[in-house]
């Protein structure tokens, strides 16, 4: 072989190898792609709690830290805006939506149109009221009747002896999950046991102003409160602001039941302003990573998956509770 042809032989070579080499590695990529890079759309209500901050923030930091292309919608507490968000999310033919329900019902037509697009649905935090159960793969979040009977219990032995305790309830969002489920779970345990009666009833809209102002209006208008069952601990916040302001003193005058274990829930229970803190685990985001995965793989997922969460009352040693992060 002359000089000439052998230089030439030697670039051939060379570009094929190159070209061998930068095909193989774009097919690594694409491989990759396909494995990890899910794009997951996730309508949340908005954020109208420190409780519902954290569970956004755990969200976001869970899609970065496992790689998930998150498409993150804030409702501002309308359901339109959320069916607006899941439509948009199916013309972006994302492979997976997640959303909290701000109200349980009327998703039937638009989980619908996901099935009909091919897209796995979890809901999450809030569950809904379905015709067909089948049009989500699964939930994950809080088991709300569970809270509303813990707080129930905690009662049952701060008032042993029989004597009539008056309860006034103040719920969360109307025709919401929580809201619903953790007046039943409540209403359940109290039913065997007669001495307690809730005699007012009305939504805070899990809203710190609007427990403040129900708790105004509560206190020219109902008698001989024993005890508040408030829904969460943004409205606990207020209504121990407008007891304050009237002189009562919350937590002794009026005991105190609240949802969710927010750092000011548990400082005011360390303060004996509040007697018994029901947890709400937010943290859901590492999660709902790992089903958004499973379900972009095709697999199935359980059905139900509740989170762990635990009581804190006065019963208890508060010394080393960790630092909530909400
Ligand atoms: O859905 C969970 C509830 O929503 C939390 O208890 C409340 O704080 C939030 O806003």
């Amino acid at each position: 072989m002359n000089i000439k042809r052998k230089l030439s032989f030697i670039f051939v070579l060379c570009l094929t190898l190159i070209s061998l080499l930068s095909g193989c590695s774009r097919e690594n990529e694409n491989t990759r792609d396909s494995e990890e890079k899910i794009i997951l759309g996730f309508s949340q209500i908005g954020a109208e709690s420190a409780w519902r901050k954290c569970n956004s923030l755990s969200i976001q930091e869970a899609a970065q830290e496992s790689s998930i292309q998150l498409l993150f919608a804030n409702a501002e507490q309308k359901q339109e805006n959320q069916i607006k968000a899941l439509r948009s999310f199916i013309v972006y033919q994302v492979d997976v939506i997640a959303f909290v329900p701000i109200v349980a019902d009327g998703w039937d037509n638009i989980l619908r149109e996901a099935r009909d697009a091919g897209i796995p649905v979890l809901i999450t935090d809030r569950k809904i009221n379905t015709a067909d159960e089948n049009l989500y793969a699964g939930f994950i979040g809080t088991d709300s009747e569970q809270e509303g009977r813990e707080g129930a219990e905690f009662l049952i032995k701060k008032f042993p002896d029989g004597e009539p305790v008056r309860i006034v309830e103040i719920s969360g969002t109307e025709g919401s999950s929580p809201a619903v489920g953790r007046a039943a779970g409540f209403r359940e345990v109290l039913a065997d046991h007669p001495e307690f009666s809730i005699v007012y009833s009305a939504s805070g809209d899990f809203l710190r102003s609007k427990g403040y102002e129900l708790m105004k209006k509560v206190l020219k208008e109902v008698e001989d409160i024993d005890v508040i069952f408030s829904h969460n601990d943004g409205m606990t916040l207020g209504i121990i602001d407008a007891m304050k302001e009237q002189g009562i003193r919350p937590g002794k005058d009026i005991v105190i039941v609240t949802v969710d274990a927010e750092q000011a829930a548990i400082d005011a229970l360390k303060r004996g302003e509040v007697n018994c803190v029901i947890e709400c685990n937010p943290k859901t985001g590492p999660a709902i990573m790992e089903l958004a995965r499973k379900l972009a793989r095709g697999e199935a997922i359980s059905r139900l998956q509740h989170v762990d969460e635990e009581v804190f009352s006065e019963y208890d040693d508060l010394s080393d509770i960790p630092p909530r992060g909400y």
